[in-house]
């Protein structure tokens, strides 16, 4: 099972804003949506592009690209060109310390 890792303190990533993390190689972008946090991988299924530099609208971010669509809470690809989902990661605090864990790998 893969070890949890250490993003960012609790409070670094304010509602509405965001992180890129690596983690175990993988680049992970946790995400403060009203108050939670969510982690999907920080890479577009349509051609592989960094979704983070794109715009956010809500708990979607848009591909800077080519403009796919992909929920933050789930990962789906809401629009084309992008048809498969983003990974998503569980996120936890512990003592103060925002962490992911890549389950691919369990
Ligand atoms: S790489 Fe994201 S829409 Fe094309």
């Amino acid at each position: 099972m893969s070890d949890w890792v250490n993003v960012a303190r609790e409070g670094d990533i304010p509602p509405g804003s965001f992180r890129v993390a690596d983690v175990d190689g993988a680049s992970i972008v946790v995400f403060n949506i009203g108050g939670g946090y969510y982690a999907i991988e920080d890479v577009c299924t349509h051609d592989g592009g960094q979704l983070t530099g794109g715009h956010v609208e809500g708990d979607v971010i848009v591909c800077p690209r080519h403009g796919a669509r992909f929920c933050i809470r789930t990962g789906e690809a809401l629009s084309a060109p992008a048809y498969e989902p983003t990974a998503t990661f569980p996120v936890r605090v512990e003592e103060g310390e925002i962490q992911v864990r890549d389950t691919r790998w369990d």
